[in-house]
């Protein structure tokens, strides 16, 4: 009697040939009567089984080392780019004459982003308002430059309260409470558990420690490309702008930005530009 050979089988179950090849074993073993051809088939069917294995842990593995760069999967940017902490910067150097522009240098405007319909759906993002020079897009607030504009405001009202107690902050003390808050809530979101080494000297804690860390500059890239341009610039990091679209009049040259510059320049040129902190109209045309 001919045994049928598991490599009749469809090759694509792979756990239905591997329990006829287990089969196969003991009653062959049991016969001692061994087909010439059944090492072959066995060889074979352990080779496919190593092999799917192999493939299976590989993949396995590259999951992990793109999670373990904390990947996202909004920009595809990771935790790649070397970098290391630092207890002193300029950023904090006492003389405002340095400092002052290192923070002011640090751009918030790309904080706003057009984001298609079809991206938004892929990355189960909530509909947001639309863009309004493109409405079949909507506008998307960048988390890290919300979150650069609320450390902004945070120092310029502490430096303030320092410098005149007296003083009333133009600041509402809300909008720090609601940026405090905001980064107290995504620092423990993102819960950087990186082991800070610790030397007998205050304030020395962790420096020069390296690191990965994202590409700043390449996200900076993403959220102005054409795609997703907004024109956007902020006008005052510091006070609010009452009329918003003035802050979507800053469209860059180029011709990939065409038509939204076409659409942005249709509106003005209908409806006139306005003061961005009042209400009357500055000019038209
Ligand atoms: C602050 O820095 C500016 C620019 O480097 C310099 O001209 C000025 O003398 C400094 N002021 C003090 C008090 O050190």
């Amino acid at each position: 009697m001919h045994e049928k050979l598991p490599e009749e089988r469809s090759l694509l179950n792979i756990g239905d040939v591997f329990e006829d090849e287990q089969r196969s074993i003991k009653r062959a073993f049991k016969s001692r009567n061994i087909h010439p051809s059944f090492f072959f088939v066995a060889i074979l069917l352990l080779s496919i089984s190593l092999l799917a294995n192999l493939a299976l842990f590989g993949q396995v593995k590259l999951l992990k080392t793109e999670r373990g760069l904390g990947r996202s999967e909004y920009t595809g940017l990771a935790l790649d780019t070397p970098s290391s902490y630092h207890i002193y910067t300029e950023f904090i150097n006492h003389n405002r004459s340095i400092s002052d522009p290192l923070w002011e240098a640090l751009d918030s405007s790309p904080i706003v982003v057009a984001l298609d319909a079809a991206y938004a759906r892929r990355h189960k993002l909530k509909e947001s308002i639309p863009f309004p020079w493109d409405q079949s897009k909507g506008l998307y607030h960048i988390k890290a430059f919300h979150h650069i504009h609320c450390l902004k405001n945070i120092r310029h009202a502490y430096l303030t309260a320092l410098s005149s107690p007296e003083s009333e902050s133009r600041i509402p003390p809300s909008h720090i409470l609601h940026c405090l808050d905001t980064i107290r809530q995504d620092l423990m979101c993102h819960a950087d558990d990186t082991p800070m080494p610790t030397v007998n000297e205050r304030h020395k804690i962790g420096d020069g420690q390296p690191r990965k860390c994202k590409n700043w500059d390449a996200l900076v890239k993403w959220t102005q490309e054409p795609e997703r341009q907004t024109c956007f610039r902020m006008i005052d990091e510091y006070r609010r702008v009452p009329n918003s679209l003035e802050e979507f009049a800053f469209c860059p040259e180029g011709q990939e930005f065409d038509k939204i510059r076409d659409s942005m320049n249709a509106y003005f040129g209908k409806w006139g530009h306005k003061d961005p902190f009042g209400g009357g109209k500055k000019s038209s045309g």
